[in-house]
């Protein structure tokens, strides 16, 4: 992107426009650490959908003009910019944190077409050449960076050596490290050196865009996109999670759930009928695994038409979800935003009434083809079309249902991807596919949980597959259609750490994969694996073999049982986390590097992952292995089995037999605990159990209705524990709901 020499520059607020021959570039100091950098030249007048409130707070920054360049200083960043755009992030001790590459990007050669012929013979693909993007910028790559967030990406912890795309994308194929995109759109990295303060970048368009960090050549890493502005965010802080704090700041925090969705919950694209669903609900709870809901896929709809119930196989609406509901069940059911083209169906009619679903270029309604056939797709960008979806669920919450997964919103569509010249609106402005693709499911999401809340009164259960950055103030995800692999099994861990540090604090797997045939041991170490992932789910296809834990005999179903327990066990655990989060954004999963950011025995440990700050684990994810190593950093780790305590920065062998998910407590904690239960509900939560490691401990705990909002209005309770010397000292911070009655101490 051409700017030509800087000519001038000009303070106004928290903003310095600086004016190049060939663009005006705007510098909005939004915090003391974190600089807004917009080169509007799409538009100037657009408004982030990432971010929504004004995030912008009056910062003291000093200003300078020097001889070729201009400086702007906060108390803890500079920024230095020169001609063609030249600059410089420095930390507070004036460090150079981040530079702009000024050379050129050395775009790859296309091969002749003699040998793409020669290569495609034998069944290969040439990489082919890349191209300039019409929007783009160049960073200097010092080769010590390590490389986080990015949202779903395949592949492991570190993206450096990599290049992945921004562009939301439905793929059944097996999903591996060199994938350039999956179903999600979150343009946020985080940086972090051998050395120095990480910092991180947020780009903030919705196109499609491209981000390679290192591998077209090390010496640069870039991003690019097809449109769109180039705006940026630069955040520094001393800590990875300092970033991830700013980066939430900016996009939002994932608010409270409801408890009982950080449950356990079955699901299978199969279950055909009535029958199908009651089977496994009494399987569930006559095998003692505790469990919330067994979803409801596609095939309850009549025909596949959103908000209708298939009577014929599923019984008289509301029968079975009320039947079930006697049992702790809760009805999750799956959306997708196409809607069956079909004259004399209530959805569509309301549509074509009123004009809510997307045109093609002659301004025809465009049609394309998903589950119940030709199907059209609302215009989710307009408010009136998010309130008429989100309102229609009144149909599904009338029967009961209680928790809503968004599918197919990339948006998927089987008669080839949907032209990028189909007509969308954002607000009352008219645009198109290229810049909707990436954030449909975003607003799809958005409507979701508006409706939901406002019908129920509840915090809304939404599930999404397809987001965008920011989408995390809507929905949960989960990360989509992987298969019954142990390389998926493995991925879950950065998988689900990147998606943790990108906002997305309530995520999951499918346990036990989605497509293919799972097996006894890889059904095992993947509900080992996924013990505390905030999102549950064990989930398959159509023409798989069955899924759930009793298909693989009794030793799958108690040890399945174990670990399905152990995550209830540790709910409160999980909830306090969750509570904690929308103060500093953190994630539940996180990747060690994110606690301990200054080991850089961290940085890569792609196969251990930490629950908040006292409990590390360390899954099996090969097969046949039973013993593993493990990393365990600084302190003291007690092992939760077997009592046996470690001195961190050191790698020691852990057993893992079949049963056993290597686990460990940070010495010097407490973690609260609930007893058994068979799903949340089922009984009061009237006893909180401590787990105490150590001689001295501290610990803040918040317990409320587990429900709706009222917490908001000071219905929760704040507990402060202090551990010494073999003493609980308890102090009720805040007191604005019903207490535990008893308060247990275990000492490890
Ligand atoms: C998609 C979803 C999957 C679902 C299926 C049928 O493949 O990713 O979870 O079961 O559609 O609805």
């Amino acid at each position: 992107m051409k700017t030509g020499k800087l000519t001038g520059a000009k303070k106004n607020e928290n903003r310095v426009e600086l004016t190049f021959e060939e663009a005006v570039i705007t510098i909005e100091v939004i915090t003391e650490n974190i600089v807004r950098v917009l080169n509007p030249c799409w538009k100037a007048d657009y408004a982030s959908i990432a971010i929504e409130k004004n995030v912008s707070i009056g910062t003291e920054f000093s200003f300078a003009e020097e001889k070729d360049k201009i400086c702007i200083e906060t108390s803890d960043l500079k920024l230095e910019v020169g001609d063609d755009f030249a600059f410089s992030f420095y930390d507070k001790s004036g460090k150079c944190l981040l530079s702009s590459y000024s050379g050129k990007r050395v775009i790859k050669e296309t091969i002749s077409e003699k040998t793409k012929k020669l290569l495609e013979a034998e069944g290969h693909k040439a990489a082919g050449g890349s191209k300039d993007y019409a929007v783009q910028v160049l960073f200097n790559r010092c080769g010590d960076e390590f490389f986080y967030g990015m949202g779903d990406k395949t592949g492991f912890l570190n993206k450096g050596g990599y290049a992945y795309e921004n562009w939301n994308s439905d793929i059944p194929q097996l999903h591996n490290e060199t994938m350039p995109a999956l179903y999600k759109s979150i343009p946020f990295v985080m940086v972090k050196k051998t050395e120095g303060q990480p910092y991180g970048l947020f780009f903030d368009n919705t196109f499609h865009s491209y981000m390679d960090f290192g591998k077209e050549n090390s010496s640069y890493f870039y991003y690019g996109a097809d449109n769109g502005n180039l705006d940026f965010y630069f955040m520094t802080g001393d800590h990875l999670k300092d970033i991830v704090g700013k980066y939430t700041y900016l996009t939002g925090r994932a608010p409270m759930p409801q408890l009982w969705t950080l449950g356990y919950h079955q699901c299978r694209w199969g279950y055909e009928n009535a029958e199908d669903i009651r089977k496994v609900a009494h399987l569930m709870r006559e095998n003692h695994i505790p469990c919330e809901s067994v979803q409801y896929d596609i095939d309850y709809m009549d025909g596949f038409r959103v908000f209708t119930w298939d009577e014929e196989n599923y019984g008289p609406k509301g029968q079975l979800i009320n039947e079930l509901k006697q049992d702790g069940f809760k009805a999750v059911c799956i959306i997708d935003p196409g809607v069956k083209k079909d004259e004399g169906y209530f959805m569509y009619d309301e549509g074509i009434r009123n004009d809510y679903f997307a045109k093609d270029k002659d301004s025809e309604v465009y049609v394309n083809e998903v589950w119940p056939g030709d199907a059209v797709y609302p215009d989710f960008g307009r408010e009136e079309v998010r309130k008429w979806w989100g309102d229609s669920h009144k149909i599904l919450t009338d029967m009961g249902v209680q928790g809503i997964w968004n599918d197919m919103n990339e948006p998927a569509s089987f008669r080839g991807p949907l032209p990028l010249d189909v007509q969308f609106h954002i607000g009352d402005r008219l645009t198109d596919h290229s810049e909707v693709h990436n954030v449909y499911g975003h607003f799809m999401s958005m409507g979701t949980y508006e409706g939901m809340k406002k019908i129920t009164g509840k915090r809304p259960l939404v599930i999404t597959r397809a987001c965008y950055a920011g989408s995390q103030k809507y929905a949960a995800v989960w990360t989509g259609d992987n298969q019954s692999v142990w390389s998926h099994l493995r991925m879950l861990i950065p998988q689900l750490c990147n998606l943790g540090m990108s906002g997305f604090t309530i995520a999951g797997t499918d346990i036990g994969g989605f497509g293919g045939d799972s097996n006894a041991e890889l059904m095992v170490r993947w509900v080992q694996a996924a013990t505390f992932s905030t999102f549950f789910r064990n989930h398959c296809a159509k023409g798989q073999i069955m899924q759930e834990p009793w298909e693989f005999g009794e030793k799958v179903v108690r040890i399945y049982r174990k670990y399905v327990e152990l995550h209830y066990r540790f709910l409160p655990y999980i909830y306090d986390l969750l509570h904690e989060s929308q103060e500093n954004g953190l994630p539940v999963m996180r990747p060690l590097v994110l606690n301990y950011d200054d080991d850089a025995n961290t940085y890569e440990l792609n196969d251990e992952y930490m629950v908040g700050e006292n409990i590390l684990v360390a899954p099996v994810v090969d097969q046949g292995v039973t013993k593993r190593m493990v990393y365990l950093p600084k302190g003291t780790w007690v092992d939760y089995w077997t009592k046996e305590r470690y001195q961190g920065e050191s790698y020691i062998i852990a057993d893992a037999p079949i049963d056993t998910l290597p686990m460990y407590i940070k010495e010097n904690s407490i973690i609260p605990m609930y007893e058994n239960v068979q799903y949340v509900g089922e009984k009061a939560y009237d006893k909180l159990e401590l787990l105490v490691a150590g001689k001295e401990a501290h610990y803040t705990h918040y317990q409320d209705n587990g429900e709706d909002f009222k917490y908001m209005d000071g219905e929760y309770n704040l507990y402060t524990f202090d551990w010494e010397n073999g003493e609980l000292k308890t102090n009720l911070v805040h007191e604005g709901y019903e207490k535990y009655k008893t308060v247990e101490v275990n000492v490890i």
